[in-house]
């Protein structure tokens, strides 16, 4: 299994505060913000972890985090562009993903609980992690049917089917990257991954897990305020690095 962060785009809606860096390297209580995403595929297991960067961040990241040697794992780096859409890390890293598996998380997604199994039992298909919210309409939703079954992902719905949102973690078999290269853009400009979801959900091959713990998706600054709370009161005795 190889693991990607994808940790670009320009934050602008943390300005002033990631004028100079990356949002995703903003403190959270006491470690920059990516190494709680990096602490969830390293836990995994996970050795090979390619970090896609904004062009001008890139720098910053290298004297953070080197060569990853530190923290017993490989990393490549590679450039993002622009943010032309999450489903563009398999195409970014089609040479780094090669013929394996791929869990990818986003650089600003911090999570309780411990995906360790899931990401090490996973064999074919794709795997994604539920959570029930009061904001739906900001993320890719869910609808299940009566058995708890999901039949349908929307990407920021105006009408949500159901309060369950995808998590920034995902786990996909090596067909990601043929699937990504033959997406297209969205009515916003991207190529979403709730395009890939639904591909493997057609096809009866998506699997839909539910979040136990907390998640934070710290792109907003009260998002980011939860998120050192939650760092300080229930992640410090999880993290290994
Ligand atoms: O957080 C989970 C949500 O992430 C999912 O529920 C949605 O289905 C998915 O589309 C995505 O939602 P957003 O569109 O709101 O993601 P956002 O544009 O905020 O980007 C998420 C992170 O990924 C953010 O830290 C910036 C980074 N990013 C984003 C894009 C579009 C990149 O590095 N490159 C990109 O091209």
């Amino acid at each position: 299994m190889r693991g990607i962060i994808l940790s670009g785009g320009s934050a602008t809606r943390l300005r002033p505060c990631t004028k100079v860096t990356s949002k995703q390297l903003l403190p959270i209580y006491n470690r920059p913000m990516i190494y709680y995403p990096l602490n969830t595929l390293i836990k995994a297991g996970i050795k090979e972890i390619l970090i896609i960067v904004a062009p001008e961040k890139a720098g910053d990241y290298l004297n953070l985090l080197g060569s990853g040697k530190e923290f017993g794992v490989r990393f490549t780096y590679e450039i993002q562009d622009k943010p032309n859409g999450l489903a563009e890390a398999f195409i970014i890293g089609e040479n780094f993903i090669d013929d394996e598996n791929v869990c990818m998380i986003l650089g600003d997604n911090i999570f309780e609980d411990d995906f360790t199994e899931d990401i090490k039992n996973f064999k074919k298909g794709a795997k994604v992690f539920a959570k029930s919210v009061n904001d739906p309409e900001r993320f890719g939703v869910v609808e299940f049917d009566e058995n708890n079954k999901a039949v349908s992902i929307e990407e920021k719905p105006k009408k949500p089917k159901s309060n369950f949102c995808v998590t920034g973690l995902y786990v996909y078999d090596n067909r990601v990257v043929d699937i990504a290269k033959n997406l297209k853009p969205s009515e916003r400009g991207e190529v979403e991954i709730t395009d890939v979801n639904n591909w493997y959900l057609e096809r009866g091959e998506l699997d839909v897990a539910r979040v136990n713990g907390e998640w934070i998706d710290a792109g907003t600054f009260d998002s980011l305020l939860e998120a050192q709370i939650l760092a300080k009161e229930k992640l410090q005795d999880k993290l290994i690095i």
